[in-house]
């Protein structure tokens, strides 16, 4: 898949010691804060941003921040990818065209948020990163998946496909921590996802065989920061560690049961 760049807002001046011409500048962002529907936002982002790059996903980047000199709060920052001369469909926006899935679509394929046609598109497109995607997705408990994406379209096998937004996964899957806590430890869940019907066996195979080989090292790196995250507390980052372990066990039935 092509290099996902992102969007420079501005270059203010050439750094002063630099000695190869690099330049201060400022890239676009989304800031996302924590909120009282995902109080551990911020955290979770982060974590399953970590994640996603350790598996090689196909996942925008996304950094901690801070604006003020001595400000506890914490956000992140999802960086803008660079769309201008791409030709993104854009899975994110409502869809209010009520297409009905056509006759050749599989039985029991998600179309509750529209974007029917696109999706089957995708899916022929994308097997390998769609699949990856939505394994992913079951481990980190992510139901927010619908609407979280883009991908272009037009460009054959040689386009680009992003997943944005995991701001309701992992801590932040319920409002609060324990209750997302409670619902990580259970194995049927999540209940759905939008790419269910439209993974191939194979690619889900290997990101399976990528997750459950993931070093614990690897997993304690991404969730574990020997602070406090917003409101996530160092107990709460280990309990994370410990059913992010557990649910490696159970990701092949779950990806066998919903996928
Ligand atoms: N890195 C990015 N590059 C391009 N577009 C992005 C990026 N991050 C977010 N967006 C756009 O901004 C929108 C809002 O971002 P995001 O989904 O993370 O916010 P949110 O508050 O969690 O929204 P919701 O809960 O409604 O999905 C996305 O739907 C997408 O269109
Ligand atoms: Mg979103």
């Amino acid at each position: 898949m092509p290099v996902l760049c992102y969007q420079i807002a501005a270059r203010l001046y050439p750094n002063e010691r630099s000695t190869t011409g690099a330049e201060d500048g400022h890239l676009f962002a989304l800031l996302k804060q924590d909120h009282p529907h995902a109080k551990a936002q911020v955290y979770s982002e982060l974590v399953a941003n970590r994640l996603a790059m350790f598996l090689g996903l196909p996942v925008a980047m996304g950094v901690p921040a801070k604006e003020n000199i001595g400000s506890d709060e914490l956000a992140f920052a999802s960086l803008r990818a660079h769309e201008a001369d791409q030709d993104f469909y854009d899975f994110t926006a409502d869809d209010h065209r009520a297409i009905e899935p056509p006759d050749n679509a599989p039985d029991g394929m998600f179309s509750d948020v529209g974007h029917v046609e696109e999706l089957l598109a995708l899916s022929q497109l994308y097997p390998k990163e769609l699949s990856f995607l939505a394994v992913f997705d079951l481990w980190i408990g992510n139901e927010d998946r619908p609407l979280n994406f883009k991908a272009e379209l037009s460009k054959g096998e040689r386009g680009i496909l992003f997943a944005v937004d995991h701001g309701s996964s992992l801590l932040a899957c319920r409002a609060n921590i324990d209750a997302s806590l409670e619902l990580l430890h259970k194995e049927n869940f999540p209940r759905f996802h939008p790419f269910q019907k439209l993974v191939n066996p194979m690619f889900a195979g290997q990101m399976i065989e990528r997750i459950a080989s993931m070093p614990d090292w690897a997993i304690e790196a991404a969730t574990v920061y020997n602070d406090i995250v917003g409101k996530v507390t160092i107990a709460d980052q280990y309990a994370l560690y410990e059913v992010l372990i557990q649910r490696k066990r159970h990701l092949a039935k779950l990806v066998e049961y919903l996928l």
